[in-house]
């Protein structure tokens, strides 16, 4: 029993043999809740009264932890967004395994501060980044720091570029004192995230130049290469370029290799975001398709997309420690690190990114890779891209759906077709069809728009799909739009 007197409370449990039979409990509910998903729709919409228990004034008086966790189960649990389901194909949002979900339990334990100090949990972080700067040929003078995910590694990346770039103090200084305005480039399909971090930086969407694409969706090298020349010749200063391993509309990879030429040559960060294509690079038969991503001066990738792990946690590598250090440290008299004693450590990760307290994200990545190994994970990357050429068959050889995109990786981009309508009317079609298949709970693709067309997309980053999975969507998806067809009474 807890010995606390009414004058001395703590949060602790009153009793302790009872916290641990409910956390057991717990752990067996969610043990089976994962074994059983299959049985589950994908998603399905929250009752009314679930909803409205979320809507409650602060509770000011306790409740037993076994009545908060009944409300859990009741109101929360059985209402998932789906991407821990073997159907989900969704944007572009991992699945998570069980040991990931037991690692945040025990980082939560634990739960230390990686902003810095000198304890375990910052030599987890550590191993694991040494880890993929292996992993991806990264040389041995390169840093790392797990992030929140693949935007915060993008902002992170691309503040070392601004910092690093700079013909001025820019720390110090301020954007204002910029002698010539600064610029970088990346393809029109670059992630949303790169925009916003062009904003957050105070270096303004309007000078992201976004370079055209061709058929495949990749960077047209040769625009590029005018856009840095043109923009020179205007007075601005050309800095850094983003290159995809991976875009977030279909898997498209740019040519990494010429980006890197044209960098090296023009003197630009090289900036690669492979939120969830730099993974490929775990198979070896994969691998190729990223040539180039080793030479970059900064990579952001995911580890919540195509390594599995439960979301939150991202990565940035930056090829020259220095640079990564001096875009970001910054020390208080409180933070001043001791020669010995809990303050000693010389890597504090406060000084390698924007945040101070930082959580143990870093457990649950360790933990996966102990548990399955690195073969483990390319074999599992690998099986997702052959089950996606797979669905890619099914796609065109079914004569009601119209494929939009090659498909080079882990995303297939497709709409119903109706003989006679056009786009706008097909736009419309495809996104009723969308969110009937959303309520049906068979199966969760999201969508996009290529070329003004709506489209449904299926991004696979899902280690629980087998191959019945897509051929269940394409059949469910073929006889909601012909019921949806019927409905309208259009087509023949
Ligand atoms: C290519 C690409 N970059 C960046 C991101 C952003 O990653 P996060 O959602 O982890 O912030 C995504 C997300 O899907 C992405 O696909």
């Amino acid at each position: 029993m807890n010995p606390s007197s009414p004058l001395e409370q703590n949060l602790d449990p009153q009793n302790w043999d009872a916290m641990r039979a409910l956390g057991h409990r717990m752990v067996d509910d969610m043990m089976t809740y994962l074994e059983t998903l299959r049985e589950r729709p994908v998603w399905q919409p929250m009752a009314d009264e679930a909803r409205e228990f979320l809507h409650q004034p602060p509770p000011m008086t306790p409740t037993t932890p076994e009545a908060v966790y009944a409300e859990f189960t009741e109101n929360i649990l059985p209402y998932p967004l789906g991407n821990i389901h073997p159907r989900f194909w969704g944007w572009v949002i991992g699945t998570g395994t069980p040991m990931g979900a037991l690692a945040e339990m025990l980082a939560a334990t634990m739960n230390p501060n990686l902003g810095g100090g000198d304890h375990a949990a910052n030599q987890v972080e550590l191993q694991v980044i040494e880890w993929f700067k292996t992993l991806f040929d990264f040389p041995a003078e390169a840093s790392g720091i797990l992030t929140s995910g693949g935007s915060m590694a993008n902002t992170l990346g691309l503040t070392v570029a601004r910092n690093i770039a700079a013909e001025f103090d820019i720390r110090h200084e301020g954007l204002s004192a910029a002698p010539r305005t600064m610029r970088f480039y990346a393809s029109t399909e670059a992630h949303s995230s790169v925009k916003k971090a062009a904003e957050m930086l105070g270096l303004g969407s309007d000078h992201l130049r976004l370079i055209p694409v061709d058929e495949n969706f990749e960077m047209i090298i040769p625009e590029l290469e005018k856009a840095i020349a043109e923009d020179r010749a205007a007075g601005y200063y050309p800095f850094a370029v983003v290159g995809n391993a991976g875009t977030v509309n279909t898997g498209a990879v740019d040519d990494l290799e010429a980006i890197a030429d044209i960098c090296q040559r023009e003197k630009l960060w090289f900036h690669v975001d492979g939120a969830f294509g730099a993974l490929v690079a775990l198979s070896p038969e994969l691998k190729p398709m990223v040539k180039g991503m080793e030479r970059a001066d900064s990579l952001a990738f995911d580890l919540h997309k195509w390594l599995y792990i439960p979301i939150e946690v991202g990565c940035v590598l930056v090829r020259r420690e220095p640079d990564h250090f001096n875009a970001f440290a910054t020390r208080a008299s409180y933070l001043a690190s001791h020669e010995r004693g809990a303050a000693g450590g010389t890597h504090w990760f406060s000084d390698y990114g924007i945040q101070l307290s930082r959580g143990f994200r870093a457990l649950k990545v360790w933990m996966s890779v102990r548990e399955h190994g690195i073969e483990k994970y390319g074999q599992v990357i690998a099986q997702n891209v052959a089950q996606t050429a797979y669905l890619a068959q099914l796609v065109d050889a079914a004569l009601e759906l119209e494929r939009l995109a090659p498909v080079p990786m882990n995303i297939v981009c497709f709409r119903y077709v109706v003989p006679g309508m056009d786009d706008e009317a097909l736009n419309t079609f495809n996104k009723e069809l969308l969110m009937r298949l959303h309520e049906s709970g068979v199966a969760l693709p999201t969508y996009t728009v290529l070329k003004g067309k709506y489209v449904i997309r299926v991004a696979h980053v899902n280690h629980r799909s087998r191959r019945e999975d897509f051929d269940l969507l394409v059949e469910t998806v073929v006889k909601i739009g012909n019921e949806l067809k019927e409905a309208m009474g259009v087509g023949a």
